[in-house]
């Protein structure tokens, strides 16, 4: 009896691992077969205090109805964000869809800097798309506010001196001078960091030679492509050309 039970135990267990690995596979299948869901973020370049907009790719949408659910959590807060449509907080987060099977999206208002490095992630039905939302120097912008650019263009006679300073700006700016039709060799404008944004500086001194003591000296300044200072101020040294 012992002998025969072994046996029926043996077979039921190995018929009950069949079934488990039966419905792996089936699990296995069923989600290949399902959607194939990520998020990317669709806003480019972000600017800080803008809104963004982080689209959850929804890929194959046979099976899909109008019960499947679209959801996106994480965040700072790591909470749930939004669910099928409805917003967890209003003044920071809306979704955006065309159709209920087609691709949705988080948009973020006020983006700032606790929303950057951090998780997000988007459901789809049982799919999910879980990735970081990392900052990175290419498509990140922080605009400095109007106090937050210092600019001074001094001159006596041949001697120019020029400053310039943007406090909690991103990326770091990069600066191009123009005395007359001349690119002047400038050092990589300093910085330090506070947080993730950026208090960069320059100062420069410069004698100008006479034959360009009547042209322009232009100052331009950029984030990316996005120009934060741009000034064209008439050179006069008067004092020694005469
Ligand atoms: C939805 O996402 C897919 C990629 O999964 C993309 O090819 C398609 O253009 C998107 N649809 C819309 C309406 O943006
Ligand atoms: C969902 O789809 C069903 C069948 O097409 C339809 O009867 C129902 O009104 C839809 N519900 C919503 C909320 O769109
Ligand atoms: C996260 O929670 C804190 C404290 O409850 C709140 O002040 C903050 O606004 C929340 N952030 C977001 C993005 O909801
Ligand atoms: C909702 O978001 C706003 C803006 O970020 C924040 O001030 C507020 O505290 C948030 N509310 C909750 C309940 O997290
Ligand atoms: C960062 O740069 C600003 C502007 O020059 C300066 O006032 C501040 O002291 C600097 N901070 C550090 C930690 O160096
Ligand atoms: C200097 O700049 C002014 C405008 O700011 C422009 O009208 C003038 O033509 C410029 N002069 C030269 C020599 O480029
Ligand atoms: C140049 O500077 C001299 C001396 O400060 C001044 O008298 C003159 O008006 C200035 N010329 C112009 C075009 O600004």
């Amino acid at each position: 009896m012992a002998v025969i039970f072994a046996i029926c135990s043996s077979k039921f267990m190995s018929s009950v691992k069949n079934l488990v690995v039966n419905i792996i596979l089936f699990i296995m299948i069923e989600c290949n077969a399902a959607y194939n869901v990520y998020w990317k973020r669709d806003t480019s370049p972000v600017m800080f205090g803008d809104s963004v907009n982080l689209m959850c790719m929804v890929g194959r949408q046979e099976g899909c109805d109008n019960s499947t659910t679209r959801r996106w959590d994480g965040g700072p807060n790591n909470t749930i964000l939004l669910l099928n449509g409805h917003s967890s907080n209003a003044t920071k987060y809306y979704e955006v869809t065309k159709d209920p099977c087609d691709n949705f999206s988080l948009v973020i208002m006020n983006f700032n800097m606790n929303d950057v490095n951090q998780e997000y992630w988007c459901s789809f039905g049982f799919e999910t798309s879980r990735q970081n939302l990392p900052l990175d120097e290419q498509n990140f912008i922080g605009m400095p506010t109007k106090n937050n650019i210092h600019v001074s263009v001094q001159q006596w006679a041949t001697k120019l001196d020029i400053s310039i300073g943007f406090y909690k700006v991103f990326p770091k700016p990069k600066c191009k001078i123009k005395i007359g039709d001349e690119h002047l060799l400038i050092d990589p404008i300093k910085s330090n960091v506070s947080r993730i944004f950026i208090n960069a500086y320059l100062h420069k001194t410069i004698t100008i030679s006479k034959d360009r003591c009547h042209g322009n000296v232009s100052i331009k300044c950029a984030l990316l492509t996005t120009t934060i200072l741009d000034i064209t101020q008439s050179l006069n040294c008067s004092f020694s050309c005469r």
